[in-house]
């Protein structure tokens, strides 16, 4: 490699991290992570305080603007929000376009990416006022885009926002109510269902949050790099490990199968993983994990599930795991999403849509980074460097010769 760079005289320093190992990206004020400690703060607040003390959108305004809202802010916050809330009514079209079986994820990459067209008066991302005003309307949107294609899924007529509820209460509404009768809200699963959301929306430079920095850095419009975030979180490695944690949970079904399941995922050859276990910062465990294990509980309990075998078949996956060396010595811990599929199961949820709840938490965590990066006076275009590993310079042979 050091040959091939000679010969091509390349020149300056730049450093080889495949994976951002150990390069930080960016500066940013939003989100903090101590892995070694289990720590997760957005703007200096706990995790743990919030999860309690918060709703969802106090924890939105809060990653927007930098402070927790006053009474009146968050009133008058969650009031624009919740004017928003509204897709035009040409976006049935788009949902009408797909077929019945896409998947959510493939559905939300083409819808969010679409808003741009409808919203010309707010893509100068040069104009703060326009940059909010965008925000807003994502955050406000995604609900009403996640359980549109959610309905459209299953054959039934898309349900209207109804502004009088909050913002949990109000998708869970779109997405199982219909539109002929009262939808009767449960505070236990609505609060479980903010409390996904507080827990997933934001993560410092993840894969997904880079990927709208890296796309947001060229000046493109805030519709398109949220677009392109969830094209990332798609991925099995990221967001999507939610859904096959789950999957995995089902394939594993009971308690007797787990020593071989394990067996399997030691064995590298196999390509099995214990998914919803590790993760690339916490080395110690993952604070939301255990906040996700306290809601899984309240959920089952309120359901009446206490004794859900896929709840009991995850404590035991996790007591046996967290007692072998090969776990331990990996510092390999349950992430976020090794319980919350089994309460997004429990709120009737069905597996497909894991990641788009995700991307609906996630899309504040987005946009506050993107609006911080656009902010920042000294903010470049994102042009990572590589180191050429292939052919050197040779001459074309005329096709007879090749
Ligand atoms: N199951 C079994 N072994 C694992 C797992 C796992 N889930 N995760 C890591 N390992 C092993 C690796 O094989 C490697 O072993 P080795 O040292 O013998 O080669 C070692 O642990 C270190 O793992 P890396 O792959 O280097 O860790 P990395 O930081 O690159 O990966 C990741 C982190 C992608 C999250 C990984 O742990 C993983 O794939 N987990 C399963 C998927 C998952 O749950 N993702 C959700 C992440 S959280 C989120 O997005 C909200």
């Amino acid at each position: 490699v050091l040959d091939i760079r000679k010969l091509y005289g390349q020149s300056g320093k730049f450093t080889y991290d495949p994976g951002f190992m150990s390069t930080a990206s960016c500066q940013s004020a939003i989100t903090y992570i101590d892995g070694d400690k289990g720590e997760l703060l957005y703007r200096g607040y706990p995790i743990e305080q919030l999860a309690v003390q918060c709703d969802f959108l106090e924890t939105c305004y809060l990653l927007l603007n930098g402070e927790l809202p006053n009474k009146q802010q968050k009133d008058t916050f969650t009031n624009t929000v919740t004017r928003h809330t509204m897709v035009h009514e040409q976006m049935q079209f788009f949902f009408r376009g797909f077929r019945r079986d896409a998947h959510p994820m493939s559905v939300l990459v083409g819808t969010v990416g679409a808003l741009a067209s409808f919203y010309h008066d707010s893509l100068d991302i040069n104009d703060p006022a326009q940059r909010e005003i965008s925000a807003i309307r994502l955050i406000a949107k995604m609900p009403t885009l996640v359980a549109m294609a959610y309905k459209y899924s299953i054959g039934q007529p898309f349900v209207y926002p109804r502004n009088d509820l909050s913002y949990s209460a109000n998708f869970m509404r779109m997405m199982f109510g219909n539109p002929c009768e009262e939808y009767k809200v449960n505070d236990v699963l609505v609060r479980a269902l903010d409390r996904i959301l507080i827990l997933h929306a934001d993560h410092e430079q993840n894969a997904s949050t880079s990927t709208v920095r890296l796309a947001g850095s060229s000046g493109a419009n805030p519709f398109a790099c949220i677009a392109a975030g969830i094209a990332c979180l798609w991925g099995p490695a990221h967001g999507g490990a939610n859904e096959a944690a789950l999957n995995m949970l089902k394939e594993i079904g009971t308690p007797e199968n787990i020593p071989d399941f394990i067996a399997k995922v030691k064995d590298k050859n196999s390509g099995v993983k214990l998914m919803g276990f590790g993760h690339r910062v916490y080395k110690n465990f993952d604070p939301r994990a255990k906040l996700m294990r306290e809601t899984c509980y309240e959920v089952l309990n309120e359901l009446g599930l206490q004794n859900d075998p896929l709840f009991a078949l995850a404590m035991q996956l996790e007591k046996i795991a967290l007692e072998d060396d090969y776990f331990v010595s990996r510092k390999l811990y349950p992430n976020v999403d090794f319980y919350s599929g089994i309460v997004q199961s429990a709120l009737g949820i069905p597996v497909s849509l894991f990641t788009g709840i995700f991307a609906m938490a996630r899309t504040i965590g987005w946009i506050a980074q993107w609006n911080e990066m656009i902010a920042d006076p000294e903010q470049k275009i994102g042009r990572p460097r590589q180191l050429y590993i292939g052919a050197p310079r040779r001459d074309v042979p005329s096709i007879d010769k090749r």
